[in-house]
């Protein structure tokens, strides 16, 4: 037994939440890309449309034959199942390791109830990874220097090669390291009105289920 069997396990109860939804938000990530091809399998899943936060996963949703929805259907979202990077005690989370976290933000904020499945290894006490911040490219230097005044070590995110990361918006990402976040709702709104920011990985909205897989095979839910 695995995290991977976890995963495939909770993916299979994670989907009977959508069952009567009508339109379903798909979160990024490779925990999500379970999720999605377990999907194919629901009954009813024809009469459901689904919204992408990234063609990574809106090829998944493709593939298992899923109907994609247009982005005018956001605010009809009954249901969106995403991943995280990290998940606090008090269930905020830092997301965007895959770059999406704008996309992300926007279903998170508009559906009627959040689903996130995550390995065990991402629930910790505190946060201790650096936060990604979309950042559009023309306020790369000047909000570098603000996240930097603000404690923060920004670092440009690479490709392999060192060309820098391009969001499917168009914007870079600053991984910005902090020393520590005690409040992050507040770290959150102070980062988002720094210009040139497009978006924060602070993730303050509280799901309404969180799946924890681990590595035994099994998996907690944990309902609000
Ligand atoms: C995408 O930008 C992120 O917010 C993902 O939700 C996060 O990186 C989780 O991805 P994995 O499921 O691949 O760990």
């Amino acid at each position: 037994m695995s995290l991977h069997d976890a995963v495939q396990r909770l993916s299979k109860d994670a989907i009977k939440l959508a069952r009567g939804s009508r339109v379903v938000g798909l979160g990024s990530g490779s925990t999500v890309s379970h999720i999605v091809r377990e999907m194919s399998k629901l009954p009813g899943k024809e009469s459901m449309e689904f919204v992408p936060t990234s063609l990574q996963i809106k090829i998944e949703a493709e593939k298992s034959s899923l109907q994609i929805a247009d982005e005018n259907m956001i605010p009809e979202i009954d249901i969106v199942f995403d991943g995280a990077d990290q998940i606090d005690a008090k269930f905020n989370m830092i997301k965007g390791g895959g770059g999406a976290l704008l996309r992300e933000k926007i279903l998170i904020s508009a559906a009627k109830k959040v689903v996130i499945v995550a390995d065990a290894a991402k629930f910790v006490q505190s946060f201790s990874r650096s936060v990604p911040i979309e950042v559009h490219p023309m306020g790369r230097s000047a909000v570098a220097m603000r996240l930097a005044k603000e404690g923060g070590q920004p670092v440009l995110r690479t490709l392999d090669k060192g060309y820098p990361f391009i969001t499917e918006n168009g914007n870079i990402i600053l991984d910005t390291t902090f020393p520590s976040i005690p409040d992050p709702k507040k770290k959150e709104f102070e980062l988002k009105i720094i210009p040139g920011v497009l978006e924060v990985g602070l993730f303050t909205r509280r799901a309404d289920v969180y799946y924890k897989a681990k590595s035994d095979g099994s998996f907690d839910t944990i309902t609000f």
